[in-house]
């Protein structure tokens, strides 16, 4: 086996039922928009975002769901302004230092998933001794998607395959769904229930490119500093009311097609 290539992972938290529980993912906008109605600088806008993210994840595991990946800083966030680059960049300290702690009491596990290349030092050892202390919780995974982006990943892992081809362990034939879903920065976790995009955007920004192919969308018009619980909790509902079919057609559909 391919060093890089992971079973689905068995210890994923499970609901009552034994099923595996939901997985929410979110792309955090609108920090700037935020803080441009009070007349605040960018940078309290995110900081009001770090405020955000710790309501939602003590919200997204009161409501029972199982992994919360979050969109921190995308590959093609280098491009604003240095001053607003290092504000994002200070951004994981902030949070790990306030809340690792208790997030590891919690039993939560806590993955930064997205290129390491870029990161300084300081943020790498930080985000490894994250992992390092939190791998084997497994009460919530928080995935936080950091220097990410889905096109990047998927050539990342499309470069990986080919290595392993031209290095004569892997042979051509041998790539499918799986293997190369195995190859991802999400490797082991379960793909998206839904993504949720507040702010009134209405895209992906790049963002799970490969895994959101059967997630259900749901955009909400309120700026991310401002969400909580209730935002959660309606999303939810939306999305609860949503007929998942995965292509199939539903049994209804079956009996009248005779
Ligand atoms: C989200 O808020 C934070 C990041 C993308 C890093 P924005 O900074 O994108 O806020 P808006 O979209 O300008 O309001
Ligand atoms: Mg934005």
């Amino acid at each position: 086996m391919a060093a890089a290539e992971k079973p689905p992972s068995a210890d994923a938290p499970r609901d009552a039922q034994g099923a595996p529980a939901l997985h929410v993912a979110i792309v955090m906008d609108g920090n700037g928009r935020w803080a441009k109605q009070r007349g605040l600088p960018r940078s309290l806008g995110h900081r009001a975002g770090v405020e955000a993210l710790k309501r939602t994840v003590s919200a997204a595991s009161k409501l029972g769901i199982g992994s919360l990946t979050v969109f921190g800083f995308s590959t093609e966030n280098w491009s604003r302004p240095a001053a607003e680059v290092a504000e994002l960049m200070a951004l994981p300290k902030r949070y790990f230092e306030t809340d690792l702690a208790r997030l590891h009491r919690e039993g939560v596990r806590v993955r930064v998933i997205g290129r390491r290349e870029g990161l300084s030092g300081e943020l790498l050892k930080l985000i490894d001794d994250a992992h390092a202390r939190t791998k084997d919780n497994t009460a919530f995974n928080l995935n936080i998607a950091f220097n990410y982006g889905g096109q990047a990943d998927i050539v990342d892992a499309a470069r990986r395959f080919a290595e392993d081809v031209a290095a004569g362990r892997r042979a051509p034939s041998d790539l499918d769904e799986a293997l190369f879903a195995g190859l991802l920065a999400t490797s082991g976790a379960p793909p998206p229930d839904l993504i949720v995009r507040p702010s009134g955007e209405q895209r992906l920004s790049n963002f799970l490119l490969w895994e959101a192919a059967y997630a259900e969308l749901v955009f909400q018009d309120v700026l991310w500093p401002d969400y909580g619980e209730e935002h959660l909790r309606a999303a939810l509902a939306e999305f609860a009311a949503r007929d998942r079919r995965y292509g199939a057609i539903v049994a209804d559909d079956v009996l009248a097609a005779g």
